[in-house]
């Protein structure tokens, strides 16, 4: 049984000296993953930690580093789910928590699906979650986005938003075939306070099913409007290999709105596949017979 894990770390225009360190921070996170699923773990633990991984870098829009809002706060969003299981977790609009993922995975293991806003705070403090302060989150690259996109200071090249998206994911599959899928952002720079994009959305900014497991990273609100999480499952279920369900789904996207981003899939033969209609997209892949 073939085990693999794809991880990504966001698309967009990306500023050429960023792109180096943002596929070191890919490859371990990837690492984080592939140690848990050579030990036997689950498919589950490996895309939750190396999700965790990927919000502990300053480098990607997701936990620490993550965009702010247009009244200058940080609301994150965060999804996971397990195919064999259809268990989903889900979390919007998180403030002061480093690892939005976490308490996604721990609504996963609660009967319920998605929480929000301080229904979701009071379940973190129930479940033993410390806060953190605002600034342990901030990055000065983000708060300079930000400033940007609030005319304060000069635009830069790569600056063109709707053509950036940080949002970091995970998809896997273990030693029993088994399959998931982990999505965490801080969403769209200079959003508007309480907008919530297609990450913690099942369907939309991830899905994992019996036939495969799909992140995303894109224009959110295009990625709701079409379902392509789930339409790239579908795709694996019709019998199209991984690489070609991410290439359809991306296509549907592109034909249907004007969004853009890209999706990492990964098939229950450990099969695996990511395509991007931006100029690029961070990612690693690592599979092992
Ligand atoms: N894809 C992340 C967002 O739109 O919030």
């Amino acid at each position: 049984m073939t085990i693999a894990i794809v991880v990504h770390g966001g698309a967009g225009n990306i500023a050429q000296e960023r792109v180096e360190s943002g596929m070191a921070g890919c490859r371990a996170a990837a690492l984080v993953g592939m140690e848990i699923l050579k030990r036997g773990g689950s498919a589950l633990d490996a895309v939750e930690a190396a999700v965790r991984a990927l919000e502990d870098n300053p480098h990607f829009n997701a936990g620490t580093g993550s965009c702010l809002t247009s009244e200058g706060n940080i609301e994150m969003d965060a999804g996971i789910m397990e195919g064999h299981t259809l268990q989903v977790g889900a979390v919007a609009n998180i403030q002061r928590l480093k690892n939005p993922i976490a308490l996604a995975r721990k609504v996963l293991e609660s009967p319920h699906v998605m929480l929000v806003a301080r229904g979701a705070e009071e379940f973190a403090h129930e479940n033993g979650f410390a806060f953190c302060a605002f600034e342990e989150l901030l990055t000065e690259r983000q708060k300079m986005n930000w400033m940007r996109a609030q005319g304060k200071l000069a635009a830069e090249p790569e600056d063109v938003e709707e053509k950036k998206h940080g949002t970091v994911g995970a998809v896997a599959v273990d030693s029993e075939g088994h399959l998931a899928a982990a999505t965490s952002t801080g969403g769209i720079v200079n959003k508007r306070p309480g907008r919530v994009g297609d990450s913690p959305l099942v369907g939309c900014g991830f899905y994992a099913d019996e036939h495969a497991a799909i992140s995303c990273t894109g224009y959110g609100e295009d990625f709701i409007r079409l379902m392509i999480a789930r339409r790239a499952a579908d795709f694996v279920a019709s019998g199209l290999p991984a690489q070609q369900a991410a290439e359809a789904a991306i296509a549907v996207l592109g034909a249907r709105a004007t969004g853009t981003g890209g999706l990492i899939v990964v098939d229950r033969e450990g099969n695996v596949g990511y395509h991007w209609n931006t100029p690029l997209m961070m990612y690693a892949a690592l599979q092992e017979a």
